[in-house]
């Protein structure tokens, strides 16, 4: 599992703030898509989803928002408030993503294209998956 706060150079003078992304530099990735999560529906939960293959870096760019990352060993909560912050995710954490700040803006770079076949949204399913559980005629070896 991969979860890692990356602290992104500010670049700021009397005019205002500037941070700037670039593949393979500053983003561990090559990045073929990037998403933005705004306007929630006040006390929502997104995310309750885990990925096979994909590794994204969440930055807020606006607001905040709380993360229950679990990796298959227990929840661990990361709050998201600062926008020179990004939070890396690798494949396999289950997320759920909640108390959204009204102006919350989070960005989502991702190293793949959407594909829904990626997504793991049971959470036993997901335990068994992480787990490394096989299934050979409904038996779990
Ligand atoms: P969803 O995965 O439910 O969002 P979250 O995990 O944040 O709760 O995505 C909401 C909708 O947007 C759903 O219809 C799928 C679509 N979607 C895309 O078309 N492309 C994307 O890159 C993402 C992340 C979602």
């Amino acid at each position: 599992m991969e979860i890692e706060r990356i602290q992104l150079q500010k670049h700021g003078d009397s005019r205002g703030m500037l941070v700037s992304l670039e593949q393979n530099r500053n983003v561990p990735f090559e990045i073929r898509r990037v998403y933005y999560i705004f306007a929630n529906t006040p006390d929502v939960h997104r995310g309750q989803h885990a990925h096979r293959h994909l590794t994204q870096l969440a930055v807020p760019v606006r607001g905040s928002v709380t993360l229950l990352l679990d990796d298959g060993t227990g929840p661990a909560t990361v709050v998201l408030d600062d926008p020179t912050q990004g939070l890396l995710l690798g494949s396999m954490v289950w997320r759920e993503l909640y108390d959204f700040s009204d102006d919350c803006v989070l960005m989502v770079l991702a190293d793949q294209f959407y594909d829904p076949a990626d997504y793991i949204t049971d959470y036993a399913q997901f335990l068994r998956e992480v787990h490394g559980v096989r299934y050979v005629e409904g038996l779990a070896l």
